[in-house]
């Protein structure tokens, strides 16, 4: 049988092909959105204001290429409210805006994480133990955007089958209200948001290894009893943060566990889309191409899958990743200069789009039939 790829190529031809290919700065190209829209489906890109608003470039790119944005940052609770009590909204009402500017959506990134709730409040929440402090958090959140944004990340990152207890990340939440405060955290959003569409968000799920294994079956645990419960759960964000370093993607690995998640009638999202190098002694040529190949297998089988929806990347510039060189990881200074950054993203740090963005056009074009 023809992949999805095989089978775009066979209808394209090489002219066709090399038109996919083609620099997206050109105005008659369609943007990595328009290519996702043909298949029902969106395209997106974390952002941060203060990038945006730095640097035109990144608008530039931001505005034609994204039907949707993530905040980065921005509407984390220790962002929103970094101090009890005194509340920023300013640069979230700034991407907003720049989005309905351009017509895009925005993603609500994330209402409930351990890594982005604020000393004070989980100081609070573990001497009070009362649901109350995040209910109230929801309640100023949604209340303001629980209209304007359509879908949220609920809770962020809960499994955690390493450490965890019964696969469930021992957080803060978890300690003080057990294992519930995922139910309780999606019946608090749909009570603050009876329309928004409501997500569990996590990591590590796309390789061939035990701990990989375990998190998928641990989630699907999760999501099925969720949903046996009748627990408001719209969809879930596949983060998709690839790795070079964990050996080749797998269809017969990613494929039924997205299905799994389809057959429960969840919407997935692939949210945090970027790929980690490992061996930073190669050109930029070799190296980019090893990231194009990973995102172009990657979304060969995801894209396969009806149920996602979207795809966002974490950033669209390597100028902007969150991925460092990290111990362990294969450098060669010497020759090869300084590595950094790595090259995850689809554009590279002078905003020049790179095969990664190729292969984001292409696996969106596989769609078109
Ligand atoms: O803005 C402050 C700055 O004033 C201060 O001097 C500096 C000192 O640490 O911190 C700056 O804030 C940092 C912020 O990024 C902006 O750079 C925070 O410390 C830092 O924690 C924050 O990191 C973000 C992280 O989430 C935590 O919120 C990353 O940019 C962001 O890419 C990352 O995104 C996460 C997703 O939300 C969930 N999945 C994993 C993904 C990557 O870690």
């Amino acid at each position: 049988m023809l992949t999805r790829r095989e089978f775009a190529a066979s209808l394209l031809g090489v002219a066709g092909a090399a038109l996919l290919a083609a620099a997206p700065s050109r105005a008659d190209t369609p943007s990595l959105n328009d290519l996702a829209r043909r298949s029902g489906r969106v395209f997106g890109a974390a952002m941060r204001a203060d990038q945006l608003a730095a640097e035109p470039a990144l608008r530039k790119a931001a505005a034609a290429e994204c039907g949707m944005l993530t905040p980065e940052i921005h509407l984390k609770w220790n962002s929103i409210e970094n101090r009890k009590g005194s509340i920023w909204y300013e640069p979230v009402d700034q991407l907003v805006a720049f989005a309905a500017r351009n017509g895009q959506k925005v993603y609500g990134h994330a209402l409930l994480w351990e890594q982005s709730t604020p000393d004070w409040a989980l100081r609070e929440l573990k001497a009070r133990r009362n649901w109350r402090l995040v209910s109230d958090h929801f309640e100023r959140v949604l209340g303001r955007y629980g209209e304007t944004i359509e879908v949220w990340d609920v809770v962020n990152e809960p499994i955690d089958t390493q450490g965890g207890r019964q696969g469930l990340r021992r957080n803060t939440f978890h300690r003080v209200f057990g294992p519930g405060y995922i139910a309780h955290a999606l019946e608090t959003a749909r009570h603050y948001a009876p329309r928004a569409r409501l997500m569990l968000n996590d990591y590590s799920f796309e390789y061939d290894n035990h701990v990989e294994a375990d998190r998928r079956k641990t989630f699907l645990r999760l999501v099925a009893d969720l949903k046996g419960r009748g627990v408001p759960l719209d969809g879930v964000g596949l983060q998709a943060h690839l790795d070079l370093g964990k050996g080749p993607l797998k269809r017969p690995v990613i494929a039924p566990f997205m299905q799994a998640l389809a057959d429960m009638g969840l919407e997935i999202y692939i949210t945090e889309l970027d790929v980690k190098e490992r061996d930073y002694r190669a050109t930029p040529q070799t190296r980019d191409a090893r990231v194009a190949d990973e995102v172009a297998r990657y979304l060969d089988i995801a894209l396969d899958q009806k149920a996602v929806k979207g795809v966002t990347t974490w950033g669209l510039s390597d100028r902007h990743s969150w991925l460092r060189i990290e111990r362990g990881d294969r450098i060669d200074r010497k020759r090869y200069g300084n590595p950094a950054p790595n090259r995850g993203l689809p554009y590279d740090a002078a905003m020049q789009p790179k095969p990664m963005h190729q292969a984001l056009a292409q696996a969106f074009s596989g769609g078109l039939t």
